[in-house]
C-alpha cells in the first residue's frame, strides 16, 4: 500500500509562528518560532521559508501573531497590523501569493473596523483569518492534485524544477502535489528533479520529499535537462509558479524558461500547477524579477567558494515563460488551456 508522508511546514502555536527551517534540510529537521514580524520577515528573506504559497501563509500568520501579542484599542491593533503588513510586503517582490495574502488580511481588518468590533474580537478574527488562509491552501493543493493527476499516465517520466511540495506551501504541494496524487493512485511514474542552482531547492528539498514518499526519482544538474529529454524519455514537465499574468506569462524559478524551450523542441508537454492566488489580478503586464545576493552564485550555499574573489555575477531568482510554450495551467478551479487570456480570466472572475 502506498502512503504519503505528512510534513507540517508552518504552525501557529500559543500566539507564535512556528516554521520548519527549510535552509537546514536535508541535513537537519529543525523548527524555529517567533511572534515578532521582523523575525518572520527575515525568515522569508533568507529563505528559511520559501515557495510562493508558503510565503503568503507565513506572512498571514506573522500578521496574526503581531496583532495577537499587542495590547490596546482596535485602532492601535489596526496600526500594528498595517506596520506588519508593510514590512512583510517588502520581503520578496515576485511571489504574488505574498501580496494576495497580505491584501486578504488587510481586507479582513477593514471589515472588522467597519463592524466596530471589540479589541478581543479583532484579535480573534484576525487569527482566524490567517488560519483559514493556511487551511484553504492545503485543501486547494489536494484539489489541484486530483485535477492535475488526470493528465498523468502510467509510465510517465516527469521532470520537475525547484521545490513545489509540502515545503513550498502550507502542506501537500502544488506541482509535487499533482505528482504525489498520481503516485498515490497507483500510477507507475518516475520523477527527474533538477538540482536548481543557486540554492539547490531541487537537490535539497524535492529529493528529500520524493524520498520520504518513496517515489522513484533521479537528481540531475540543471545543465542535464536537454540530455534527459533526449535520452531518458521525459514525457512531461510539471512545475510551479510564483506569479502568473492573465496573459499566461508565468514567472517561476530561474531556469524554467529554458526548460520550456527544451520541452517545446522535444515535443514534451509542459504543465504549470498553481492556485488561483498566484494569478496577478492587478492587470499588470510586467513582472518584477527578484535579484538576490551575488554570493549565492559565487559559492555553494556559502560553504565553498567556486569562483574568483568578487567575480561579477548575475543572480535573478526567477524568469518568465511565455504562454506559447505552456501546454496547460492546472489550478484548483480546473485546467486552463490556451488562449490563456480567456481561460485564466474565468478563474479569477
Ligand atoms: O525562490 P523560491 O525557492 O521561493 O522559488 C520557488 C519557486 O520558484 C516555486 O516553483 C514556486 O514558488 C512555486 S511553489 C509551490
Amino acid at each position: 500500500m502506498r502512503k504519503l508522508s505528512d510534513i507540517v511546514p508552518l504552525k501557529f502555536e500559543n500566539g507564535k509562528v512556528v516554521w520548519l527551517n527549510t535552509s537546514a534540510i536535508p541535513w537537519k529537521e529543525e523548527y524555529k518560532e517567533s511572534s515578532n514580524y521582523e523575525d518572520i520577515a527575515r525568515a522569508i528573506e533568507t529563505m528559511e521559508v520559501r515557495g510562493a504559497p508558503a510565503i503568503g501563509v507565513m506572512a498571514a500568520l506573522g500578521i496574526a501573531a503581531a496583532v495577537y501579542n499587542s495590547q490596546g484599542d482596535v485602532q492601535t491593533l489596526y496600526q500594528v497590523l498595517n506596520r506588519a503588513a508593510e514590512r512583510l510586503s517588502r520581503t520578496r517582490p515576485t511571489a504574488y501569493n505574498l501580496f494576495w495574502a497580505i491584501d486578504r488580511m488587510r481586507a479582513k481588518a477593514n471589515s472588522l473596523i467597519s463592524d466596530n468590533v471589540s479589541p478581543e474580537e479583532f484579535k480573534e478574527r484576525i487569527v482566524e483569518e490567517a488560519l483559514r488562509i493556511q487551511r484553504e491552501d492545503i485543501e486547494i493543493n489536494r484539489r489541484m492534485g486530483e485535477i492535475g493527476s488526470q493528465v498523468i499516465k502510467d509510465g510517465d517520466v516527469i521532470l520537475t524544477h525547484c521545490n513545489t511540495g509540502s515545503l513550498a506551501t502550507a502542506g501537500f504541494g502544488t506541482a509535487l502535489g499533482v505528482i504525489r496524487t498520481a503516485w498515490l493512485q497507483g500510477k507507475s511514474i518516475r520523477v527527474i528533479a533538477t538540482e536548481t542552482r543557486p540554492l539547490l531547492q531541487g537537490a535539497r528539498l524535492t529529493m528529500w520529499e520524493l524520498t520520504k514518499d518513496g517515489i522513484p526519482s533521479k537528481l540531475i544538474t540543471d545543465n542535464m535537462v536537454a540530455y534527459a529529454m533526449r535520452y531518458e524519455g521525459v514525457t512531461k514537465v510539471i512545475l510551479g509558479a510564483d506569479r502568473i499574468l492573465v496573459s499566461g506569462h508565468v514567472a517561476n524559478k530561474i531556469g524554467t524558461y529554458g526548460i520550456s524551450i527544451l520541452a517545446k523542441y522535444h515535443g514534451v508537454d509542459f504543465y504549470v500547477v498553481a492556485p488561483t492566488s498566484t494569478i496577478d489580478r492587478t492587470g499588470a503586464n510586467e513582472i518584477v524579477i527578484e535579484r538576490r545576493k551575488p554570493d549565492e552564485v559565487r559559492t555553494v550555499l556559502n560553504m565553498v567558494d567556486i569562483t574568483v574573489k568578487d567575480a561579477e555575477v548575475l543572480n535573478p531568482a526567477f524568469d518568465v515563460t511565455p504562454p506559447e510554450l505552456i501546454t496547460g495551467i492546472i489550478t484548483e478551479k480546473g485546467i486552463a488551456y490556451p488562449p490563456f487570456k480567456d481561460s485564466l480570466k474565468k478563474f479569477i472572475e
